[in-house]
């Protein structure tokens, strides 16, 4: 399992990956799934804006992809004053994996981390793979 400073110190060297040519917004994510595996992911964007795929979701395809289903926590890295919060779209993805108790730990520009359950992000997400379907 890796260290909460491990995961931070890669969701945050994903910021320099993000392809944000539009919005200039960097967002960098670090996924650790039930068996260890550390998968990673930056935004990225396109001229049609509405393909641009989040960081979040980034990390997660790629972890599915490679056979990782069940995912422990995700650390989500800005450079904004603000935490860098997932997306409505993203919070519902990783609830498919992560499921309400799934650790998220948002990181603002100055590195400071606010950490919260999932199920507190999307209270009654829509929910299969954690019902056994
Ligand atoms: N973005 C993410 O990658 N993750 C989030 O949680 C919030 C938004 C991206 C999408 C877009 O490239 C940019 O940030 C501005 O919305």
């Amino acid at each position: 399992m890796a260290s909460e400073q491990e995961l931070i110190a890669k969701a945050s060297a994903m910021l320099d990956m993000a392809y944000v040519p539009y919005s200039k917004f960097p967002v960098g994510a670090a996924l650790e799934c039930e068996d260890g595996a550390v998968y990673t992911g930056c935004n990225i964007e396109n001229a049609s804006y509405g393909l641009t795929n989040c960081a979040e979701r980034t990390a997660a395809f790629k972890a599915v992809s490679e056979g990782h289903r069940r995912f422990r926590r995700i650390v989500i890295a800005g450079r904004c004053e603000d935490y860098c919060w997932p997306c409505g779209a993203c919070r519902q993805v990783l609830n498919e994996f992560g499921g309400p108790q799934m650790e998220v730990v948002c990181l603002n520009g100055k590195g400071d981390a606010v950490r919260l359950t999932l199920g507190e992000l999307l209270p009654h997400g829509v929910d299969s793979v954690w019902l056994g379907n």
